[in-house]
């Protein structure tokens, strides 16, 4: 019960690896969970289910790219959340995009969905985190932030390479008062994105791996209790790699 009396709050809640991530979330203790997806995400079904009658779940639909609506609802929710010790910023979008014939919205959904999303949140809760003296944070990058996208998809690598300067820049900010700021960078998880692929691309990046398969959501979601718990209390500023040794 590495969380257990926590109050925790999750983006992207309604995707593959948010879904898995809040379920570990709840398998490790954590005594308040607040998932938040995009409108028209399911998230609110997501924490009905996951709710099951006994935890304490609250759900809210919001873009978390826009820092007003995030910050309203966690007023919102201050109350039942009490304080705030842990924020997993799982919200994140990828598509394959030929960089040449891309547009500015497209750029924009990327850098929106990616990153301004991890800013957005982190921004909301750090004072009420720093007031604390304590907190946890894990954002979400990928291997793409770290080596570059192997399939086209350059501005989102960008958004992703973003993240972990960030997450490396908001730790020397706040990690002196108290506030540990991670990331976990996930190598090819099979998820609906994955699934969609064609076989051979499914079988080139499980072969790329060291392990030789594709990640699951529960082996991000484990990587990020431990990152939220106190047993990497002496983390920050650090990107964990969960990729099989795919880049190795
Ligand atoms: N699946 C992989 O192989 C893989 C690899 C590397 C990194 N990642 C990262 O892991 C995270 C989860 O991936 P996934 O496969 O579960 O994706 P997913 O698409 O299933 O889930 C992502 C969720 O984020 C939400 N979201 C997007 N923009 C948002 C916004 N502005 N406000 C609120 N919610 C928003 C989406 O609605 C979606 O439910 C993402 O950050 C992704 O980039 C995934």
């Amino acid at each position: 019960m590495r969380l257990q009396g926590r109050s925790v709050v999750v983006t992207g809640a309604a995707g593959a690896i948010g879904q898995e991530t809040a379920r570990q979330l709840l398998k490790a203790g954590a005594s308040r969970l607040l998932l938040t997806d995009l409108p028209r995400s399911g998230v609110d079904a997501v924490a009905e289910t996951l709710r099951d009658g006994h935890f304490e779940i609250a759900s809210a639909e919001i873009d978390v790219a826009d820092p007003a609506a995030f910050v309203d609802v966690l007023a919102e929710h201050q109350a039942f959340l009490g304080s705030i010790d842990v924020l997993v910023n799982v919200a994140g979008y990828w598509q394959i995009i030929d960089f040449v014939a891309s547009d500015a919205d497209q750029w924009d959904l990327m850098i929106r969905a990616n990153l301004l999303t991890a800013i957005s949140a982190c921004h909301s809760v750090l004072p009420q985190m720093l007031t604390q003296g304590r907190g946890s944070i894990v954002n979400f990058a990928s291997t793409a932030g770290e080596y570059g996208s192997i399939r086209p998809s350059a501005a989102y690598a960008a958004a992703k390479g973003g993240v972990i300067a960030f997450t490396k820049s908001l730790a020397r900010e706040v990690s002196p008062r108290g506030v540990r700021v991670n990331a976990i960078s996930p190598g090819p998880i099979d998820t609906p994105a994955l699934k969609a692929a064609s076989d051979e691309a499914r079988a080139g990046a499980a072969a790329r791996t060291l392990v030789g398969r594709l990640g699951l959501p529960a082996d991000i979601a484990s990587g990020v209790v431990y990152l939220a718990s106190d047993e990497s209390s002496f983390m920050t500023g650090a990107v964990l790699a969960v990729n099989g040794g795919s880049l190795l």
